[in-house]
């Protein structure tokens, strides 16, 4: 295990009825606030009065930037920090699932920046700072409501990167499970395929010595895999919502990879597919980890035997590590088939003839992934396997 040092300012407040906290939240921060939402669901649920009425009853001065995309465009979040510069905007307040939490990092920190935002995402600049933020979180995906990443798109140029700093850690995220029994079922899905893969990133790393990080790694996708069946059935279970909006918090906001680095590839090469075709992040994924697993099997057979045994159940008697992993890699697709993931880009309607284009995002930075480097062959491997 490496050294490390932890902290995670973020204040959860988490159940039932807690919305009414923003009373006792907000007015922390200043009375000038800028609510952040997204294309309109939370106005057909009823979350954008109530959250209004709290903000009104104290006394905020409230200032919206309705619109925000999934996958969201650098082009919102430029309009946001419009605002808040123009209008002196004090505290964000994020409704809505991971796209909008990402846009409100980056309309805080372009705030506090004289440049384009769009520095921030290409590491042009740091963000040193940023406007204080909190969220009212409604879709359980992406950790986003207690980490300090975001993923911007920028649709001109088919580009979309992660970015972060600590200053972009939410202050406080409110998650009632009950502002989650609206998902339909397809993003449902998606934000199991998506807070699961969170996990399978962090335990696909090189370091030894890692058994209890392990071990919460096991029991985050058991639990996923155990509840996510019984969710997809009966979609306005408070208990079913509530243990998978907790995985999906705990899954990103670095509980269970302290003391080693994660692979992360997969999220690159997903966010490189995105970025061309404007597909659900979690859609993404599901098409693409099996086969970035399979295409890396040989690293370490070891860990991958360790996943299958201890998570899809694979007896290894008599079968090589290659064999038991394979095995494992083969549960997984057919746990998220039974659950009516994606498993083709062709799904999407993606056939082969911008795997360069894909390939030039990916590659970026150059080679990529700290459990195996990728290089474009090795990118272009697994696009192809995953038409
Ligand atoms: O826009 P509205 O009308 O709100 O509808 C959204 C959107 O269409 C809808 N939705 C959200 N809550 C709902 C609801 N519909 C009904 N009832 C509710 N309660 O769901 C759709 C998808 O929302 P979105 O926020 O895009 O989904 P998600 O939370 O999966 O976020 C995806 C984005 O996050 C990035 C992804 O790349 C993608 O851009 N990621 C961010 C990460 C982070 N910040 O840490 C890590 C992730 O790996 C990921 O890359
Ligand atoms: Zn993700």
């Amino acid at each position: 295990m490496q050294n490390f040092t932890f902290k995670n300012p973020t204040k959860l407040i988490f159940g039932k009825d807690q919305l009414e906290q923003l009373k006792a939240e907000v007015p922390r921060f200043g009375k000038k606030v800028l609510l952040v939402y997204g294309g309109g669901s939370i106005k057909r649920t009823g979350l954008y009065d109530k959250v209004v009425n709290l903000l009104k009853e104290i006394g905020t001065e409230v200032f919206e930037l309705s619109g925000v995309e999934p996958n969201p465009r650098i082009t919102t979040a430029r309009k946001g920090v419009e605002i808040c510069k123009q209008e002196g905007i004090e505290f964000l307040l994020a409704v809505g699932g991971g796209s909008v939490i990402d846009c409100t990092k980056l309309i805080a920190a372009g705030a506090k920046y004289d440049g384009d935002a769009w520095d921030l995402v290409t590491k042009k600049a740091f963000a040193k700072e940023a406007l204080p933020f909190g969220t009212v979180l409604t879709l359980a995906a992406t950790g986003s409501e207690m980490n300090s990443g975001s993923v911007i798109t920028n649709w001109e140029t088919n580009e979309k990167y992660g970015w972060g700093s600590p200053a972009t850690f939410p202050q406080f995220s409110i998650l009632d499970p009950v502002h989650t029994y609206s998902v339909p079922k397809n993003q449902t899905i998606y934000g199991i395929v998506d807070m699961m893969s969170h996990v399978f990133e962090h335990y696909f790393h090189l370091e030894e010595h890692t058994d209890f990080q392990d071990r919460m790694c096991e029991g985050l996708l058991l639990t996923v895999m155990e509840t996510a069946p019984k969710l997809l059935e009966d979609l306005e279970n408070y208990e079913h919502r509530a243990t998978i909006l907790y995985c999906g918090t705990m899954a990103l906001n670095g509980m269970v990879n302290m003391g080693y680095n994660g692979d992360w590839a997969t999220h690159n090469l997903e966010h490189a597919v995105s970025a061309v075709y404007d597909i659900p992040h979690g859609g993404g994924l599901a098409i693409l980890f099996p086969h970035w697993m399979e295409h890396n099997l040989g690293v370490k057979p070891e860990r991958f035997k360790k996943l299958a045994e201890r998570v899809f159940g694979v007896n290894p008697e008599g079968k090589t590590a290659e064999e038991a992993g394979l095995e494992g890699i083969q549960k997984l697709r057919e746990f998220w088939n039974s659950i009516g993931a994606p498993s083709r880009l062709a799904d999407y309607d993606i056939d082969g003839s911008k795997l360069d284009v894909m390939a030039d995002r990916a590659m970026v930075n150059g080679e990529f992934g700290r459990f195996a480097k990728l290089d474009r062959e090795d990118v272009l491997a697994i696009y192809r396997a995953s038409l």
